[in-house]
């Protein structure tokens, strides 16, 4: 109690002191003991109110940890997080979203989402909008924020809904990867692919002028046989032509018949006569086989390739495999088995070039050979053609059977090979809906094997078998 009669607690436990306060109350024993009721009452309630203020410091304490844990997981987060009203008004964003568009905190609070996507990205949020009212999923979305430059950011975006405590949908929470970064990568690797793909035309070009060099000393071979007789040919006939002039200017200016008939015999004109014919033929023939051979060669070294077309296999092989051999060295024996007739469809070129590619391949295993062979065979096989070319040579290392179609894959001395006559004959093998295995035959040497459809189905479709 102090000095001037009232009533305070104690200063040390804050509870009011009910002994000294009733003394000095001096009141009767009943009453008394009503105040002792009502101060042990007020005791307790205080007691409680301490445990309360305890309990709630506690809780604050709690609160504020979960405060800064969730702000340090927001402000950690890489990914850019918007959480919207149920109006689509921006009521939080985290750091990242702030780092990714320069925007201040507080411009950005409060404005409607809308203002802050760019134009084409409106449809999209109203979407959003929309199927999370519907209370579907927002999943991998893609949206541009502006940024404080009003640049694109280019976000994919997923959404949820964000409920109360009573599970009322009260706004959408949206959780955006940045794939600006993404889509550069992207587009670089497209750029890359291109270049790739350019490089590898360009590459089956190179091989395809590498074979077309191999060829040339056979094509030039090949050449020189009807161009010389057509030569030789033509300069019978200028000849042939002097001595029918001489002998119809004799005619004209009306020789007598014992005369002409002496010059008839002197000019040969009646061997001439009958040799016109053969020789005219022949020169149309040697002039045919020119144009023939120009035409293949065409064919081969075109860039652009010619479609896809059926024709006959075994003389484009037979034509192939005698150019290869007219420019080797060592001519090895040929067992052609192939039928008269076998049709395909393919590119010409391509196949010309990859039967170019084997022979060679096999002229060159069996450059030491004493016995070189080759056996030529092609079989039908349901839509199929299969065509086999085996050699005698030493065969296929096993180290090196899974490598022998990778490109520039060669264990030929540097120079004589580029690796690239099977990764490009494979390739080709392919883009003809076919395929071109290889490997050791049982009996020794290699053998390769060319399978191409007969019309347009590919191996391995349901038509193809
Ligand atoms: N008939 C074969 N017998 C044994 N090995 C072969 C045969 N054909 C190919 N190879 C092996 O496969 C490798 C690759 O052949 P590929 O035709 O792709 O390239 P290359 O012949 O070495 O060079 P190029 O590009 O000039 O053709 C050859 O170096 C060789 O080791
Ligand atoms: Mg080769």
């Amino acid at each position: 109690m102090t000095r001037d009669g009232n009533i305070q607690p104690n200063s040390k436990t804050g509870l009011i002191d009910r002994f000294t306060t009733i003394d000095a109350l001096g009141l009767a024993p009943e009453g008394e003991e009503a105040w002792i009721e009502v101060i042990h009452k007020m005791d307790s309630v205080y007691a409680d109110l301490v445990d309360s203020q305890v309990e709630l410091e506690k809780k604050n304490a709690a609160l504020e940890e979960a405060h800064q844990f969730i702000g340090s997981v927001l402000a950690s987060m890489t990914d850019v997080l918007i959480v919207c009203d149920s109006k689509g008004k921006i009521k939080q964003v985290n750091a990242a979203f702030l780092e990714l568009t320069g925007h201040k905190e507080e411009t950005v609070l409060g404005q409607p989402i809308v203002s802050m996507v760019t134009e084409d990205a409106m449809p999209m949020i109203a979407t959003c909008q929309e199927n999370l009212r519907a209370r579907a999923v927002v999943s991998d979305c893609e949206i541009s924020l502006r940024d404080i430059c009003d640049e694109p950011v280019p976000l994919s975006v997923n959404g949820s809904l964000q409920h109360d405590a009573g599970g009322r949908p009260i706004g959408m929470v949206l959780i955006g990867r940045p794939i600006g970064e993404l889509r550069r990568a992207y587009q670089e690797l497209d750029e890359a692919h291109r270049t790739l793909e350019q490089a590898q035309q360009q590459l089956v070009f190179t091989e395809k002028m590498a074979a077309l060099g191999r060829l040339v000393a056979g094509v030039a071979h090949e050449l020189n046989n009807p161009i010389s007789f057509v030569f030789g040919n033509m300069h019978a006939l200028q000849r042939y032509g002097e001595a029918i002039t001489t002998y119809l200017n004799a005619l004209n200016v009306n020789t007598d018949a014992t005369q002409l008939e002496k010059l008839k015999k002197k000019l040969k004109i009646d061997k001439i006569m009958n040799d016109i014919l053969p020789l005219v033929e022949g020169t149309l023939e040697g002039a045919e086989r020119v144009s023939d051979i120009v035409q293949d060669l065409r064919r081969f070294s075109s860039k652009q390739s010619e479609p896809k077309q059926s024709f006959n296999l075994p003389p484009l092989v037979t034509t192939a495999v005698h150019w290869v051999l007219k420019g080797a060295k060592h001519k090895p024996d040929i067992v052609n088995k192939l039928p008269k007739n076998m049709k395909v469809f393919a590119h010409r070129g391509h196949i010309h070039q990859i039967v170019v590619n084997l022979i060679q391949n096999a002229l060159d295993v069996m450059a030491g050979s004493s016995e070189p062979l080759i056996e030529i065979t092609c079989e039908r096989d349901g839509d199929f053609v299969s065509l086999s070319i085996r050699d005698h040579g030493p065969g296929i290392p096993s180290s090196d059977l899974p490598h022998i179609f990778e490109p520039f894959f060669t264990t030929k001395p540097i120079g004589d090979g580029t690796g690239l006559g099977l990764s490009v004959s494979f390739n080709m093998a392919e883009e003809q809906g076919g395929q071109l295995v290889g490997g050791n035959h049982p009996q020794g040497g290699a053998v390769f094997t060319l399978t191409l459809p007969i019309n347009g189905n590919k191996l391995g479709t349901p038509d193809g078998g």
